[in-house]
């Protein structure tokens, strides 16, 4: 099994170049499903979740033309399947953002028919208020027996008002590509504001739709006929961004992030300035340095523009080691998604959980284990942790971490980390294996 063998202790420098964003990827590729004509996506993250979605595709009868790493050219002008093909189910259980096939399939044919989405298991992740967008559009939804099947009355959606009682994520996009070309117009009330939410819009627009207000908390969107096929780049990773940072803060040195929007970080910015990190903000970069003792701080998450919940527990990491109680507010997930704290506690940590809160005791140092990846920034979480502490930290079930960061390891090696990828048989806890460190 493939592990990350991180020897900590290196501060870090130099620069790392973030990539293209997971979420508004993860959105775009399957809205490109609407389009009739040659979609050209730059910019795109090379992650395990985005090959997933671009191997669906291809499977749905999609001509999809890897131009460079980053950059895919997707005709989906034939495609006329509505019903996700038994052979994709594994697929589409693997990763969250497959249910925005229901919307696309929705928006174009009339009709969807797909299983229930997988992901990061934060606890419960219902979908009524997507349910809740789509019935208002006009389709009939049955959730049934891990299926998910709409079709829409009278074969085409029609634009409503909809009023969402949760802001989400995940509800938001699927509304919005179902919406961009129903007839008539959809308001939508209560969405997020996240970036990747401003950057599906503008996707969309690209390709002819009219959707206006995203980055507020009304979206209106006017349906046209089709969508036509056209170029766009998207935006580059907040949450990778803010990895980085995180990890510098946690492991000391000083680094550029470049390829960023600074606007995108300012709440990850100010809090890391607030436990003694020196952020300064370029165009398109920050570079940030951390150089004497971490401070203490409190921080609770969010929807946009709030502290984003997917740097919760990397930011939980770095505060592992700042003397003084901090305590880290989930806001947005009901069951806190604290299962990595267990892990940094192998470490040394000394962190106990009460509802949606965990109260960090700050520590003198972390000290290297093995420990796993429960999610995909959960594993941001240990990794950053194994930069800071001291002897080796193993890291497994990288899976998760691949599905939504590109190159971490190269990345890291980069800034001078001593962290490699190997590919080690699992032994019975407390037996070690010799001569594992490779690279
Ligand atoms: C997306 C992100 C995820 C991030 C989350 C919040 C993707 C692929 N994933 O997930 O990394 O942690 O946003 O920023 O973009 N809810 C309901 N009913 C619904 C939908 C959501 O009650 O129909 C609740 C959820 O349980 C949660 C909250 O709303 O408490 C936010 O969820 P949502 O914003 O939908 O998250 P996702 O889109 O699943």
């Amino acid at each position: 099994m493939e592990k990350y063998v991180i020897q900590g202790g290196n501060p870090l420098r130099g620069e790392v170049e973030i990539s293209g964003a997971k979420n508004a990827a993860v959105a775009i590729i399957p809205a490109a499903l609407m389009v009739r004509g040659v979609c050209r996506l730059e910019n795109l993250p090379e992650i395990s979740d985005t090959d997933t979605l671009l191997h669906i595709l291809t499977y749905l009868g999609a001509k999809v033309n890897m131009i460079n790493r980053t950059t895919v050219e997707l005709d989906c002008t034939h495609v006329q399947m509505d019903i996700l093909p038994e052979k994709m189910w594994e697929l589409t259980r693997k990763i969250r953002a497959s249910y925005y096939l229901i919307g696309a399939m929705l928006g174009r044919f009339g009709r969807a028919r797909s299983t229930m989405p997988g992901g990061c298991n934060f606890g419960e992740r219902p979908i009524d208020q997507h349910i809740k967008g789509l019935t208002a559009l006009g389709a009939d939804m049955d959730v049934n027996g891990g299926f998910i099947r709409a079709a829409a009355k009278g074969g085409r959606l029609k634009g409503t008002t909809v009023y969402l009682d949760k802001v989400s994520v995940g509800a938001t996009i699927n509304i919005m590509i179902a919406a961009a070309t129903a007839d008539g117009r959809t308001v939508i009330e209560n969405v997020a504001r996240e970036p990747h939410i401003v950057d599906l819009a503008n996707f969309l627009n690209s390709m002819g739709a009219d959707v206006r207000g995203a980055g507020t908390d009304v979206i209106k969107i006017r349906g046209v006929k089709q969508l036509h096929g056209g170029s766009y780049t998207l935006i580059p990773d907040q949450i990778e961004a803010g990895t980085y940072m995180a990890a510098v803060a946690a492991a000391g040195g000083t680094i550029r992030v470049s390829n960023v929007i600074p606007k995108h970080l300012e709440c990850i910015s100010s809090k890391l300035r607030e436990m003694g990190v020196q952020v300064e903000e370029g165009d398109d970069y920050v570079l940030v340095r951390r150089e004497g003792p971490l401070h203490r701080a409190n921080l609770k998450t969010m929807p946009y523009p709030g502290f984003p919940t997917d740097m919760h527990p990397q930011m939980t990491a770095v505060l592992c080691c700042a003397p003084g109680v901090s305590v880290v507010t989930e806001g947005v997930w009901s069951n806190g998604r604290f299962k990595y704290v267990g892990e940094l506690k192998k470490m040394g940590a000394n962190i106990q959980v009460e509802d949606q809160s965990a109260f960090v005791q700050g520590v003198d140092h972390l000290t290297g284990a093995t420990v796993k990846a429960c999610d995909l920034r959960a594993g941001a979480a240990v990794v950053i942790a194994g930069l800071a502490a001291s002897g080796v930290t193993k890291v497994e079930d990288i899976s998760y971490i691949e599905r939504g960061y590109q190159n971490l390891v190269g990345k890291f090696r980069a800034l001078g980390a001593d962290i490699c990828c190997v590919d080690e048989p699992d032994l019975p806890d407390g037996q070690h294996s010799a001569g594992w460190i490779a690279g």
